[in-house]
């Protein structure tokens, strides 16, 4: 298992080119299942997690070619890292064989995205054997709503050997529906719902849909296949089902996940990023919190500058659905409160469990209280380097960016959760100027 070595205290200056979103391509790769002939995605990162679900498919009959990085490189894995993630070659997807419909235990362990080909197999080839997702580093998480919401299309479900096996006699019919669940819309149960949707009988309302980005992407995406899809970005869906989709060309949006924590690498070193494929609008939360606590931002031509030169206020925060504050850059902006002028109060409403980074946080320094689903948070002057764990990739980086910034240097061990989800992390932040570097296992 790979480590990081991070010398802390370097003010970061430079420009870095954000990747495609890991989050809307993880769906999207799975959606193609959907498709007749070649589905061509341009953007899809360079990351464990796309090549889990690239396997995954390609275990469900799918032809998966991903084409030489522009600019001439080998497309292999050592060149790649050397070429921009603009550069990334464009990913060829062709179902080939329809005959499979199970998602074994192996991939879903590593993964609990593969659930996304839940909709799309029990669509298009009416049964879906997909291994239930187990619990992970930042709780429960169920898949009941996806399971709900698949049901009232018409699929029937029963749970064998720690499978959920999904048939469907003849089509998946159109129906109004609530799909919301005690913590709120649900992302990848709405894309699922969404998937299946566009290949049911008649018209399926959406209501309660998850609003993220990624969910108008892969909407966007089915659109080019030839789905009939309305109302995609609000919380109420419109799909007029169609006979057949076919593939389609499409691009995956930046992800907004990975600006949000290069803007918070900015203003905890005190530094001037400019971010490159950059979509403030997927933003418009983390702007408002992180302006309020003085980093300044700005957009021109299409680059974002980022940047700050003080000791930063404090803010309360919750987690939200889009368009509030992502829960999935909660622990990287618990990470520059943790050096806030006085005491920030964060609240975790869509994974309450989420915060296992608050122990290493405090292991460097910090001074972070957790009451049940809140974490105070008292800012201290420093930051001091120490050896931490990742246990889950937004966690992780959280700890990398008190790396950068704290005294001496940090040892993140397990970095392997960074990789699922951020595309050369140490590379574009060596590019900037910082001090990191992956000590390889022995
Ligand atoms: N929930 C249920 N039942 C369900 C599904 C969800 O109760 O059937 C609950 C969850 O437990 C949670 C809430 O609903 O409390 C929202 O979960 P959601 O279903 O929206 O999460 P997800 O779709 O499984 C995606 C991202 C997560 C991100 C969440 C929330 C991907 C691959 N994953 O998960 O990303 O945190 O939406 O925005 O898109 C990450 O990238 O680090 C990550 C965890």
């Amino acid at each position: 298992m790979d480590s990081f070595l991070i010398r802390g205290g370097t003010r970061l200056k430079g420009k870095i080119e954000i990747s495609g979103s890991k989050n809307s391509a993880l769906p999207i790769v799975a959606a193609c299942l959907l498709a007749e002939g070649k589905t061509t995605l341009r953007g899809v990162p360079r990351l464990s997690d796309i090549d889990s679900m690239t396997k995954l498919i390609g275990e469900l009959g799918c032809h998966v070619y991903r084409h030489e990085p522009e600019g001439g490189n080998t497309a292999d894995d050592s060149s790649a890292a050397h070429h921009p993630p603009a550069l990334n070659g464009a990913l060829d997807i062709e179902v080939r064989d329809e005959k499979l419909s199970e998602a074994r235990y192996d991939i879903v362990k590593t993964m609990r995205a593969s659930i996304c080909v839940l909709g799309p197999l029990l669509a298009k080839r009416g049964r879906a054997v997909v291994s239930i997702p187990g619990g992970c580093a930042i709780g429960d998480r169920p898949v009941d709503l996806h399971v709900r919401g698949l049901q009232k299309l018409g699929a029937t479900f029963r749970t064998e050997n720690g499978n959920i096996v999904g048939e469907v006699r003849g089509r998946l019919k159109g129906c109004r529906m609530y799909l919301g669940g005690a913590q709120g819309p649900t992302v990848l149960g709405t894309i699922n719902v969404l998937c299946a949707a566009a290949l049911a009988e008649g018209e399926t309302v959406l209501v309660g849909a998850a609003c993220e980005p990624e969910v108008s992407d892969c909407a966007d995406l089915l659109i080019k296949m030839g789905a009939k899809i309305k109302g995609q970005g609000t919380p109420e869906i419109r799909i007029e089902g169609v006979d057949r989709l076919t593939g389609a060309e499409h691009r995956i949006i930046p992800d907004r996940i990975e600006a949000g924590t290069f803007m918070i690498a900015a203003a905890i070193t005190n530094g001037e990023i400019e971010l490159k494929n950059c979509n403030l609008d997927h933003l418009i939360a983390v702007v408002d919190r992180l302006e309020e606590i003085g980093v300044r931002i700005e957009r021109e031509n299409g680059t974002v500058y980022v940047s700050s030169s003080r000791r930063l206020n404090t803010v309360e925060m919750t987690t939200q659905p889009f368009p509030g504050f992502p829960t999935d850059l909660q622990a990287q902006l618990m990470g520059l409160l943790c050096l806030g002028d006085g005491i920030s109060v964060i609240t975790e409403r869509i994974f309450p469990d989420r915060f296992l980074h608050v122990g290493e946080l405090n292991r460097m320094g910090a001074r972070v209280r957790k009451e049940g689903p809140t974490a105070i948070i008292q800012g201290v002057k420093e930051l001091q380097g120490a050896s931490v764990m990742a246990s889950d990739l937004r966690a992780s980086a959280a700890l990398v960016l008190a790396g950068l910034v704290a005294r001496g240097t940090t040892r993140i061990d397990r970095v392997y959760h960074i990789d699922r989800g951020y595309e050369k992390i140490e590379q574009k932040l060596a590019a900037v100027g910082a001090e990191i570097e992956r000590v390889k296992e022995k």
